[in-house]
């Protein structure tokens, strides 16, 4: 499968960041028994990335805008273009040496998503779509589960912990969607989350309390692998909500209704 130039583009960059990413994962075991831990290690391999990132696509791509999670921000002479980027997705994942992590790109133009790259380097999974042209894994295309029952389903989810997100919400959601479906998960990475369910590995997955970077990739791949994305009220702001939850057309509705059910008082 041949891709745009822009998505070489952004490809290029996330392999080189995932080069820095790998190095830096194969050092965190060894550091996993130092009294000090790795955490300031890590959040330095996180800078580092998206230090590579951000070079990379302005490069290729001068005058456009980014905003990255660690901080990274430039407004760019191109008011339309702008790069969402979250060079580390999963970092608590990483941190613990699991290999469940990915460097996720999108390009927003005007406002909307244009195209999304979600790479994670431990498995070399690279999940890439571009708006009207299809999602792809690794050149294979991706369609979402067909599965329609929630008693068939599995679906993935975030969850709250300490000093993050609303514990008594969540608590409350999780129980009305336990009881209805085959199965709950819960990975650590939001990117990888979404496009697993453009995978159709997930059936679902809803959460709170993300970024716009742990979202704009993913979003793009699940609409452009047949699925359906909205926010928790059903409507389009995910970014300002902060919240999301996608599925195939079937499942994101059933979840959807479930959650807002359950959580009426
Ligand atoms: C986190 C991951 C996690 C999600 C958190 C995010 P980070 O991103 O996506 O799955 O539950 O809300 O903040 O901090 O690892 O980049
Ligand atoms: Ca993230
Ligand atoms: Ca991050």
């Amino acid at each position: 499968m041949l891709h745009s130039a822009l998505i070489n583009v952004m490809v290029a960059a996330a392999r080189k960041a995932a080069r820095s990413l790998k190095r830096d994962f194969g050092e965190v075991e060894h550091l996993q028994v130092s009294l000090k831990g790795p955490a300031n290690f890590v959040s330095a391999a996180d800078r580092r990335a998206e230090q590579i990132l951000c070079g990379e696509l302005a490069k290729a791509r001068p005058g456009y805008g980014f905003i990255g999670e660690e901080g990274g921000r430039q407004e760019g002479s191109d008011k339309t273009h702008r790069w969402i980027v979250d060079p580390l997705d999963g970092t608590t994942n990483f941190l613990h040496g699991i290999p469940q992590f990915a460097i996720s790109i999108a390009l927003e133009r005007e406002r909307t998503i244009v195209a999304g790259i979600i790479y994670n380097p431990a498995n070399e999974e690279l999940f890439v779509a571009e708006r009207g042209k299809g999602a792809f894994l690794n050149d294979q295309r991706l369609r979402v589960a067909a599965r329609t029952r929630l008693a068939e389903a599995v679906i993935g989810c975030g969850l709250p912990h300490l000093g993050r997100g609303d514990l008594a919400l969540f608590r409350t959601e999780f129980a009305v969607v336990q009881e209805k479906v085959a199965g709950l998960r819960r990975f650590g990475a939001a990117a990888l989350d979404l496009a697993w369910v453009a995978a159709g590995r997930l059936d679902a997955h809803w959460e709170r309390d993300l970024s716009p970077w742990d979202m704009a990739a993913g979003l793009l791949i699940v609409r452009e692998a047949g699925g359906f994305v909205t926010d928790l009220d059903g409507g389009d702001d995910m970014f300002a909500k902060a919240n999301i939850i996608a599925g195939n057309e079937a499942m994101q509705r059933a979840l959807l209704s479930l959650i807002r059910q359950g959580t009426k008082s």
